[in-house]
């Protein structure tokens, strides 16, 4: 299935809010779980047409799960789609979810936005993902934005922590005494794009490596 191709212009269904440049994003980062038994949770329903659009794109074995403080959102659970009414900054409540459904293989934020919600939400969730789980956060150019708590530079913005997430990432390396996290443990990947950051955790432990090509190269 091409999302883009079996979803764009598609007016019979439940209204997918999605801007078009994000579809690439998801082939890419999405592809390897399709047709396997994911689990994934999306943070905020909308209409309900994202949480159909998974259905379709993951197949048979996947279990969506969406979450949303609108009560209404409850109408739009399925077979293989479950909704649970909450609020993504209330992290008692993502236990509950935590513990019903997780863990999670894909967790995509498109919920309020806020950047003190996001920041929340991915503090609580990222590291309880499964071990080569994908974190997807969407609609970042909220974060340019004040009236979404945003605003250029500001530090406590999610595009702004993510901009500190890529010094952990590369912890190991530092020679200016940053430490090791977590996050560098488990992190593969971050991919950056126009309002869209994609975490990818890593399969393996990190951990220094030879250099592939010194030993061959004492042996000539
Ligand atoms: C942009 S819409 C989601 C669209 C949907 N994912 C789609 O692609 O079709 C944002 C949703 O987030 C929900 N929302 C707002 N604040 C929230 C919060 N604090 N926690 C969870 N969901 C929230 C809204 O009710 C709304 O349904």
């Amino acid at each position: 299935m091409n999302l883009w191709a079996d979803f764009h212009g598609n007016t019979d269904g439940p209204v997918i809010h999605k801007w078009k440049h994000y579809f690439p994003v998801y082939e890419r980062h999405f592809a390897p779980f399709v047709n396997r038994s994911v689990t994934l949770l999306e943070i905020g329903c909308g209409d309900g047409g994202s949480l159909q659009m998974w259905k379709r794109f993951f197949g048979p074995h996947a279990q969506i799960v969406g979450i949303d403080i609108e009560p209404r959102a409850k109408e739009f659970e399925d077979d293989q789609i479950s909704v649970r009414i909450g609020s993504q900054d209330d992290l008692a409540f993502l236990d509950t979810v935590v513990d019903e459904f997780g863990p999670f293989d894909i967790v995509i934020d498109d919920g309020s936005h806020i950047q003190a919600h996001v920041a929340a939400s991915f503090a609580h969730l990222y590291a309880g993902l499964s071990k080569n789980g994908v974190y997807l956060v969407e609609d970042l150019h909220t974060a340019y934005w004040p009236d979404f708590g945003g605003g250029q530079g500001k530090p406590d913005t999610f595009i702004e922590i993510a901009k500190g997430l890529v010094d952990e990432l590369n912890a190991d390396h530092s020679r200016d005494g940053l430490l090791a996290t977590e996050f560098t443990r488990m992190t593969h990947s971050m991919c950056f794009y126009d309002s869209v950051i994609v975490f990818e955790r890593g399969i393996y432990t990190k951990k220094w490596a030879p250099r592939i090509g010194r030993e061959e190269k004492k042996k000539r």
